[in-house]
């Protein structure tokens, strides 16, 4: 016998009845984006290696060791998006998309690649709902833009989220302030983790990232950027904390807050929910002014975010969440005439908005009775050769078992009335 071939390590399948809950979120998300104004964008699944190795930088985590690169049949290096925030500033810039008017705002529902260790709620492929609005400095923006993610948690019915927010500064701000980061860090060199101490020469920020506990200790006393930001960053920080108060969105400052990824500046913040473990960030994002220009386009600034789509249906879960299901109506039928009938009344309910299920194998009544509970139906609709002779239907409730008949005609909107 051959061996049966399962999935790549951290790469899910999402199915039934989970897959209800991913498309329930998914679809909560994309209401709420258009509502504000964004517009779908698909990139290619992979880009030129390069992409990412100038916009998210050479030294962060993502582009040393987490991204899929491989060379195609051309010899061209080329990488599965690590994420979608540097793939759609360069489709901006390719399309020169900034013609049609500033800002643009634009979101994707996408699977996104990352080696990363496998463990739950953390994948090596996961899907992203992530906005990015290109070609405004506002700060309004920003509060707009984590406004809205805050409502995708709340529309999927996630109650305990917690925002953390804090500024960078802009390139300016950090370079007065790594050399103080630094400073203290070289001080605390021997006592570091050897990741830690690494990170002094490499990429000093991502220092606060440490888990060891004795590293979190350390970093306590470490000179914080918040408290060195430059006039006009403070000034944006606290027009955008004013706003999200206005919008009534609460935050806490997170002043330690500096994300994985190196194109951030200014504002950067993170969403996370209780009940999950280390992996509980279950969205993040933030303000990335210079990243054109990394790819080498104009200056042209942009805020967004990504969620994490598995994460949040496990922030569900943990919350006791039961997944709904689709079906509403079930049509079991008792004869050949019936089982016609049932065809044509199937199209005819669909038609009329109601989402049908129903048997196609002619089995016995136990059955479709059985196979109308596993579907989740609130209601069964049963004809038999008598139900077809008066041109009537049984109705079933299914969480009471009360029957009652009804006509033929005008069933949809009894149905709908039962719902
Ligand atoms: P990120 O924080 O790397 O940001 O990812 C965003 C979200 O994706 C995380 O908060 C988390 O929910 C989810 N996520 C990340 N890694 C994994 C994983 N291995 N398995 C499952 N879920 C994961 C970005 O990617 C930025 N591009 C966000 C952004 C958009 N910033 C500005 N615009």
């Amino acid at each position: 016998m051959t061996q049966p071939i399962s999935a790549p390590r951290g790469a899910p399948d999402i199915l039934p009845p989970d897959s209800r809950l991913h498309e329930q979120v998914e679809l909560g998300a994309i209401d709420l984006f258009r509502r504000h104004g964004f517009q779908r964008i698909e990139t290619p699944a992979f880009e030129h290696t390069e992409l990412f190795q100038r916009g998210l930088s050479e030294g962060s985590d993502i582009v040393t060791k987490e991204m899929y690169t491989f060379s195609d049949k051309g010899d061209r290096s080329l990488t599965l998006r690590p994420d979608m925030t540097a793939p759609v500033m360069r489709s901006v810039i390719e399309h020169n998309l900034a013609a049609k008017g500033l800002p643009l705002k634009l979101y994707y529902v996408v699977p996104v690649f990352r080696h990363e260790r496998p463990q739950a709620g953390r994948y090596r492929q996961f899907t992203q709902l992530g906005v990015e609005a290109i070609g405004s400095s506002s700060p309004y923006l920003d509060a707009e833009v984590i406004s809205l993610a805050a409502q995708v948690f709340d529309a999927a019915g996630i109650d305990e989220v917690t925002l953390k927010l804090n500024s960078i500064g802009h390139p300016g701000c950090r370079s007065e302030y790594l050399p103080k980061l630094v400073a203290f860090l070289e001080a605390h060199r021997e006592l570091l983790c050897p990741d830690c101490q690494r990170k002094i020469e490499k990429n000093p920020l991502r220092t606060f990232d440490c888990k060891v506990p004795s590293d979190i200790e350390i970093m306590k006393q470490a000179p914080l950027i918040s408290d060195l930001l430059c006039e006009a960053c403070a000034a944006h920080h606290e027009a955008v904390k004013d706003t999200l108060a206005q919008l009534e969105v609460p935050f806490v400052d997170a002043p330690t807050l500096v994300r994985g990824l190196d194109y951030y500046s200014r504002t950067t913040f993170e969403f996370t929910a209780s009940g999950l473990g280390s992996q509980d960030a279950i969205g993040g994002g933030g303000r990335y002014d210079g990243l054109s220009e990394m790819i080498g386009g104009p200056q042209m600034p942009g805020v967004g975010f990504g969620l994490g789509l598995a994460r949040i249906v496990l922030a569900l879960k943990a919350h006791g969440t039961v997944p709904a299901s689709n079906v509403q109506v079930y049509l079991a039928s008792f004869s050949p005439d019936a089982q016609r009938v049932a065809r044509s009344l199937a199209k005819s309910l669909r038609r009329d908005g109601l989402a049908v299920d129903m048997d196609l194998d002619g089995r016995s009544g136990k059955a479709q009775f059985k196979a109308a509970d596993r579907s989740g139906a609130r209601l069964v609709v049963a004809i038999g050769d008598k139900e077809l002779a008066e041109g009537i239907v049984t109705v079933k409730e299914m969480s009471s078992g009360q029957e009652s008949t009804s006509p033929l005609e005008g069933l949809a909107h009894r149905l709908k009335e039962l719902l």
